[in-house]
């Protein structure tokens, strides 16, 4: 192996550029040459390539998004895509390809591998919602922006007394949604992995209004359901005026934190080894402290499942 490519794909997390970073050094440091792709596997596509040098990826470690930018390429959900895509790394020498990116990224690399080239994955995604890893890469900035955001939310609900929902990104699960409202205390989560039940929010909010309890705050999954009509079904149910506030794009931005400069750099060389050992068609992943592998599709066929203990602490601290 002589040359490897990297590219990010689908949405962008912080962690990201750690991640490329660490892939090109440790490349580098092994003797290989690196080659980045411009807007993920649109750029594959298009061959908009750029050469990454020790000191090109320098500077970005702190940075939010991706210097190699990102995109969903809808060419490559096809056969003809992916196809296409093993012919611009051939003409371009490049020997194996690293991506980062979440699940439908991975999906598309799955079927380049399956054509007979060495990919391997790492996960990257605020939603946290693969297998094969305890945290993506962004899960933790982005629970960590969404909490800024909720305490400066609560300022304001307990001032005038107020219901607030808030909705967290996650698409259609609920990790940063529960994770959010385990550390800023909320009192109410809704998942898209638990039924959703009026009756029993109703009940929560009127045992806690009797209790002298004057403001609330409920986070919600965006796969619940949009908040408005949540907000709508409060009204008509319970008679309760909520404010709404959906936290929305700003939580894929801003520097990672410590925990995911450090996960992103970890995968990031845990990703060109991998390559180097033979590995193909696989994922790193960290679980429980240490680098792993599975097979890319893991990251999707495999359940991770919400923390049940972490669905009760919000049950039992939010009374
Ligand atoms: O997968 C990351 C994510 O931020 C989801 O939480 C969200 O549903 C989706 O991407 C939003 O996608 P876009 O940026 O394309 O609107």
């Amino acid at each position: 192996m002589k040359r490897i490519g990297v590219l990010t794909s689908g949405g962008d997390a912080p962690g990201m550029n750690a991640a490329i970073r660490a892939v090109a050094r440790t490349a580098i440091y092994k003797g290989l040459d690196v080659i980045g792709f411009r807007r993920g596997y649109e750029g594959l596509l298009d061959g908009d390539v750029v050469p990454l040098t020790v000191s090109s990826v320098g500077g970005i470690i702190h940075r939010g998004g991706t210097i190699l930018r990102t995109a969903r390429c809808e060419r490559f959900m096809k056969p003809e895509g992916v196809r296409e895509g093993l012919q611009r790394l051939r003409e371009y020498d490049i020997d194996a390809l690293v991506v980062i990116g979440g699940d439908g990224s991975f999906r598309g690399a799955y079927e380049l591998c399956k054509l007979g080239y060495p990919v391997v994955g790492i996960p990257g995604t605020i939603d946290n919602d693969m297998a094969g890893t305890d945290c993506t890469i962004g899960f933790d900035t982005a629970c960590n922006t969404a909490l800024q955001c909720i305490e400066k939310l609560r300022d304001t609900a307990s001032s005038h007394e107020r219901l607030f929902l808030v909705e967290v990104m996650g698409r259609n699960a609920g990790f940063l949604a529960l994770e959010a409202a385990v550390a800023a205390g909320a009192e109410y989560v809704l998942v898209p992995e638990r039924k959703f039940d009026l009756a029993d929010l109703c009940k929560k909010l009127n045992y806690a209004h009797q209790r002298g309890k004057t403001h609330s705050l409920i986070i919600v999954a965006e796969g619940v359901m949009p908040v408005a009509e949540l907000s709508a079904q409060l009204k008509d149910t319970g008679g309760y005026d909520a404010r709404i506030t959906v936290l929305g794009h700003i939580q894929r931005g801003g520097s990672p934190s410590s925990f995911d400069a450090v996960l992103a750099s970890r995968l990031g060389g845990g990703a060109v080894e991998a390559l180097l050992a033979g590995e193909t068609g696989a994922m790193v992943g960290r679980t429980s402290g240490k680098i792993i592998t599975h097979p890319l599709q893991y990251s999707w066929e495999e359940s991770k499942g919400l923390d049940e203990d972490m669905m009760s602490l919000v049950e039992m601290l939010g009374i």
